[in-house]
């Protein structure tokens, strides 16, 4: 009996399970500035995808080690270098502190985790990264802490105010568009899946600095748009006729690289070549998967030093 126990004793713990979340890239398909409000946050009308699971940072979540008394952020991935751990700004802890705070009024319980951030998108980059990280956060921390849908869900303002304009949007996943200052969101389920690709080159862009350098404020709303659409190509030319994203103009003038890549997306045949959210990731839309995958190839070996990705945008019209 006695060495069964010993036996047992010596049988490490399986360890903690890790609750994870992925964070899938953000791709406005038009942005159009439609005004300022007096506190200088702009008014936006977007419509909005998200990139398959295969283009998306990864969150997860474990019980922190029982003599941790402290949440902890670690970072690892492609571009865990460009942020760093435990740093108390990144949207990942504030997201996790919002979400204590809100709990904490309801009287759960919360006790300390340890939060894994795989960083596999480029930082400050038109792809909503650290707004996904957010609400992957939110999302895997309600799961962990076994807390109600409802302190998360329909919060839309708190979050905005709290974390970021784009939260909210990356909360819902799945294809909207958005009006206000990004946070009023209206379920979109008209448009067809976009095989794409996207290419960022390397500078990462100041989204107050490109807001800031926008001349024109007030700018058309999107104009009303077709019951639905047959297929991508029909798709991408009523977005190329009728639509825009107003901050590419002051994108591009600071970095001029944003010129060169969307030279690139149309020399290899995408249907609408164009910047997402405040830049530098632009997206090219094409026919089929095929023709995204053999554009995206020849992208990368053109340019090796950029990031370039082949993805199904709106993939199942769900939450990858
Ligand atoms: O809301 P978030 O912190 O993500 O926004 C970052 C910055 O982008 C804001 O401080 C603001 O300068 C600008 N912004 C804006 N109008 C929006 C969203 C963001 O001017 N609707």
């Amino acid at each position: 009996m006695a060495a069964e126990a010993d036996h047992a004793y010596d049988v490490p713990r399986p360890a903690t399970r890790a609750t994870t979340e992925n964070a899938s890239a953000k791709i406005n398909l038009c942005l159009h500035v439609t005004g300022q409000r007096p506190d200088g946050y702009h008014l936006l009308d977007t419509l909005v995808v998200f990139a398959d699971r295969m283009v998306a940072d990864q969150i997860a979540v474990t019980a922190a080690d029982r003599h941790t008394a402290q949440d902890t952020l670690r970072v690892t991935g492609l571009f865990g270098d460009a942020l760093d751990d435990g740093d108390q700004d990144n949207l990942v802890l504030q997201a996790c502190h919002w979400l204590r705070a809100h709990a904490k009024c309801d009287g759960r319980s919360t006790p300390p985790v340890s939060i894994t951030l795989s960083k596999a998108l480029p930082v400050a980059s038109g792809l909503g990264g650290g707004s996904a990280d957010a609400a992957a956060t939110l999302r895997a921390l309600v799961s962990h802490w076994q807390l109600p849908d409802n302190m998360i869900k329909d919060q839309e303002s708190a979050l905005a105010a709290a974390l970021g304009a784009d939260v909210p949007m990356c909360l819902y996943g799945k294809t909207l568009r958005a009006r206000g200052i990004g946070a009023d969101i209206a379920p979109t389920s008209n448009l067809p899946a976009l095989p794409a690709v996207l290419v960022n080159p390397g500078q990462p862009v100041s989204t107050p600095a490109v807001f800031g350098a926008l001349a024109e404020k007030d700018n058309a709303a999107i104009p009303p748009c077709p019951a639905g659409f047959d297929n991508a190509p029909a798709l991408a030319a009523w977005l190329d006729a009728h639509t825009r994203n107003d901050l590419q103009g002051p994108a591009m003038a600071t970095t001029p690289s944003i010129a060169s890549v969307l030279g690139n997306l149309e020399a290899t045949g995408a249907r609408l070549a164009r910047m997402s959210g405040s830049g530098a990731t632009c997206f090219g839309l094409f026919d089929n998967v095929k023709d995204a995958n053999t554009a995206a190839e020849a992208i990368a070996n053109s340019a090796p030093s950029w990031w370039v990705r082949a993805t199904t945008l709106n993939a199942t019209g769900a939450r990858q």
